[in-house]
């Protein structure tokens, strides 16, 4: 799909292509006396160094900058949200006309998807993956209607792992006239570069990142949507005016400058995962161990349910899939520490003996 094919405005909500943003008092100015937006002039509870008595940024300017330079896109490619949740939740609101309009999704997959368009009233058309979990990309363009209006696609997938076929994500974008997003929350374990560098290429592609995973910052809440800057304007339009907050901003542009500890950190996960692999196939009630290109493995065991909730007795807490479609009986496990896989595969050998 080019860009003279694709005609972004057609797609977006009528409601939303006339909708004049809220203008908040840091939009203005950001300096000097502040007396404009009904803050506590004396300070914060409990005393602080950082302002928070002042409210942040609205456009977070630094963040985006410094998460621009680390994937080679521009600046106005980039919007941040509270998880990458806020940006699925805003792309169906912005695309997807409630009581009307359809996303797509191909499960077994993240359960946001479902349970945003649900909550927008928004219909869910579902195309299962194959199997082996690749995609079906005749089946996905088969289904397309003319209601649909995103397409979402997990690559690496939650919960199977794996990083759908590239070519197989490049046919959707370029047949699909509307928004086919690719969910990369698990980019950095896999090796692969994702799709950041063909923003350009695509005018229908929405990539979503997040620092939760490989950055470690799960508890910051910090979510990523790398697209046309058509698109990153209306996400900035829709979204609450202070969505992202001083100290989560702060933590993730130290966390832009600590890239190489980010990478130390999917080294370590990566080798830990081929040490559980190692032990999980030495397991005779594991009966597949799916190839993983994230930071977790989804299982097939003999009595999964039962496995599961006796582990979860016993203080290990692992994920039962075993009620999506393609997973009988699995379980979807993280990669811990090197201590936490070893009381994993330890309990699950007493368990399953
Ligand atoms: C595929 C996928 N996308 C998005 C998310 C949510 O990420 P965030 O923590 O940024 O909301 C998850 C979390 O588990 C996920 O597995």
């Amino acid at each position: 799909m080019n860009s003279t094919e694709f005609d972004l405005d057609s797609l977006v909500r009528p409601n939303i292509k006339v909708l004049t943003p809220y203008r908040c008092a840091r939009d203005d100015y950001d300096q000097g006396i502040l007396l404009d937006a009904n803050e506590n002039a004396i300070g914060s509870v409990p005393a602080d160094t950082r302002a928070l008595n002042r409210y942040p940024d609205p456009h977070q300017d630094e963040l985006r900058t410094q998460y621009a330079a680390f994937r080679n896109v521009k600046m106005e490619q980039v919007f941040c949200g509270v998880g990458s949740d806020e940006a699925i939740d805003l792309l169906i609101r912005i695309f997807c006309v409630p009581g009307r309009d359809e996303i797509m999704i191909t499960p077994p997959t993240y359960g946001m998807y479902k349970v945003s368009a649900s909550i927008n009233d928004v219909f869910v058309r579902a195309v299962p993956l194959e199997p082996d979990f690749s995609l079906n990309v005749d089946a996905v363009v088969d289904a397309i209607s003319p209601q649909t209006r995103i397409i979402f696609l997990c690559s690496p997938n939650n919960p199977t792992g794996n990083l759908l076929n590239k070519d197989a994500i490049r046919q959707i974008l370029q047949h699909f006239r509307g928004i086919v997003v690719v969910d990369e929350a698990y980019v950095d374990f896999s090796g692969d570069e994702g799709f950041a560098g063909q923003l350009d290429e695509f005018p229908n592609l929405v990539i979503l990142q997040t620092l939760s995973k490989s950055f470690g910052l799960a508890g910051i809440r910090l979510g990523i949507a790398l697209a046309s800057e058509q698109i990153i304007g209306y996400m900035l339009r829709v979204k609450a005016p202070y969505n992202v907050n001083k100290l989560t901003s702060e933590a993730a542009i130290q966390a832009m400058r600590q890239i190489p500890v980010m990478q130390a950190f999917v080294k370590a996960l990566n080798n830990e995962k081929k040490w559980l692999i190692s032990q999980l196939e030495t397991i005779p009630a594991v009966k597949k161990i799916h190839p993983s290109d994230s930071n977790f493995l989804l299982i097939v065991i003999d009595n999964a349910y039962e496995v599961y909730k006796n582990m979860a007795d016993t203080g290990i807490v692992v994920r039962f899939r075993g009620d999506q479609i393609h997973c009988d009986s699995a379980l979807r496990i993280t990669v811990g520490t090197h201590k936490e896989n070893e009381l994993l595969i330890a309990k699950l050998k007493e368990i399953t003996s």
